[in-house]
């Protein structure tokens, strides 16, 4: 049995702030659990404490000595859908209202990271893999190879690093590496642990992981190239053949149309085009659109930041409008869009409506109301909607990147084949170009519609094949 510990800063179904807790949460439960056991080490920040500490088990205490950090901190287990979650716990830098954007952020992550190799002295538990998840825990093998390699069972754990958002890479004022991870000047002197004078977490992890792996394939390039590498291109092509994507997916039972609590009426592929229209139906009425069953209904769920394409998307609304079609948005972002977004509800009411917040409940409800789901981003290293979206019969329109470009194969009228509809240029022409593609689609043959609704509900979305990817690497670091 090989034992895996997944380091992340959040994970469903605790805590979320995007697709990264989806994955920490649905990946574990894919893996073959009689060949690994996996456990997933969190924070346990102030919602899950609230929430959940009357069922926490209390295992034991750690101290935490890192350069100026002195703290206490205990460790806690909880067993969820057969996967054991252990929390640290140190209210003075967890218990707090949100989870990101504090002044001391870089204190809580280097605290947690510290004290996650802490807790494994104290339990006696050494995993042969660290499956660290993004920035927050990159640090985790420099630790284990630098700063604590004087112990054998941590010094011989494999790490493997997923990078799901190269753009945010944690980096601080280079004393870092001296006054909150203590490590020794040699290998800042080396060029190991520096980047420009810098403490980069991203950079770190990317150099001291054994395997780098990103959540699809495309954007497992893309960020070796100066467009996407956010200046850590050629650290990643100097890594590249320990560098792989593996492509998410999601979690099928949380994302089934035929079980969905949240959705008006239940349908499977047998029935969805009888059903799927009077969801559609009971979305419009809920959102106060116009009850236009034949109307094409597009939308957007999604944080509303230059990442996902709403810059283009708001430049092609007005085109879009004289067509005949409603539009839903769901998601909060920079507030430049939410405001154009609440100005264009008001004029153009019941075909256009904005939801400002966010709201899981709706957001299925649109996963199975909507006809088509707008991911114009300029980059996305794999995306989760467009997988939910065909999962529920919803055909996606995709910017080709990253992942979108993995998942989204474009419908071919001549093969009929294709699971939605894509375009290549970021622009809002580029955009309205396949919308106009799309919208011909759907008023004029409904044949080919129904048959890409049919393709991206058979289209297997699900974490199984992926999980299976990581095995591999798993076995793969282990023997190496
Ligand atoms: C990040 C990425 C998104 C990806 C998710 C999970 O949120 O922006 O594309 O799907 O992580 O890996």
């Amino acid at each position: 049995m090989r034992k895996v510990l997944f380091a992340s800063f959040e994970s469903l179904p605790f805590v979320k702030t995007g697709g990264l807790a989806d994955v920490v949460y649905a990946l574990p439960k894919a893996i073959d659990k009689d060949k690994y056991e996996v456990k997933v080490c969190l924070p346990l920040l102030k919602v899950i404490k609230d929430k959940y500490y009357d069922s926490l088990t209390y295992l034991d205490s750690i101290e935490v000595h890192s350069g100026y950090i002195n703290e206490d901190a205990n460790i806690y287990s909880y067993n969820n859908e057969g996967i054991e979650y252990l929390f640290i716990e140190n209210d003075s830098l967890f218990y707090r209202d949100g989870v990101y954007g504090y002044d001391d952020d870089v204190c809580r992550f280097s605290l947690f990271n510290v004290a996650i190799l802490e807790m494994m002295i104290k339990l006696n538990y050494y995993p042969d893999i660290c499956h660290e998840h993004d920035y927050h825990t990159a640090i985790l093998p420099a630790l284990c190879k630098a700063r604590y390699c004087g112990i054998e069972k941590i010094r011989n754990i494999k790490h493997i690093l997923t990078i799901h958002n190269l753009v945010y890479q944690g980096e601080y004022n280079r004393q870092v590496l001296f006054d909150l991870l203590a490590f020794d000047y040699k290998y800042y002197e080396n060029g190991d642990l520096r980047f420009n004078d810098y403490c980069n977490f991203m950079k770190i992890g990317i150099t001291f992981a054994d395997k780098v792996t990103t959540v699809s394939k495309s954007y497992a390039e893309e960020i070796q190239t100066p467009g996407h590498g956010d200046n850590l291109e050629s650290i990643l092509q100097y890594r590249s053949q320990d560098l792989c994507g593996i492509v998410n997916g999601i979690d099928c039972t949380q994302f089934d149309p035929s079980t969905d609590k949240n959705i008006f009426k239940n349908y499977s592929i047998k029935n969805v085009f009888k059903v799927k229209p009077e969801n559609k139906k009971s979305l419009q009425y809920n959102l106060g659109l116009n009850e236009e069953p034949d109307t094409m209904l597009i939308g957007m769920v999604s944080r509303l930041t230059f990442q996902k394409g709403a810059d283009i998307f708001l430049g092609a609304i007005q085109e879009m409008l004289r067509h005949n079609v409603q539009i839903a948005i769901l998601g909060t972002g920079e507030s430049f869009y939410e405001e154009s977004f609440k100005a264009l509800e008001r004029e153009n009411k019941g075909r256009f409506v904005y939801y400002c917040g966010y709201n899981e409940a709706l957001a299925h409800k649109m996963y199975a109301g909507l006809d088509m789901l707008l991911m114009p981003s300029l980059f996305e290293p794999c995306g989760i909607s467009q997988l939910i979206a065909m999962r529920y019969g919803t055909l996606p329109l995709v910017r080709e990147t990253g992942g979108l470009k993995d998942t989204v194969e474009p419908f071919n009228e001549y093969t009929m084949t294709g699971r939605g509809f894509s375009f290549k240029d970021y622009s809002s022409g580029d955009l309205l170009k396949v919308f106009d593609y799309a919208y011909v689609q759907y008023y004029e043959y409904h044949d080919r519609w129904d048959k890409i609704i049919k393709n991206a509900m058979e289209y297997d979305v699900s974490f199984a094949k992926s999980a299976k990817e990581y095995e591999a690497l798993y076995d793969e670091v282990v023997t190496e």
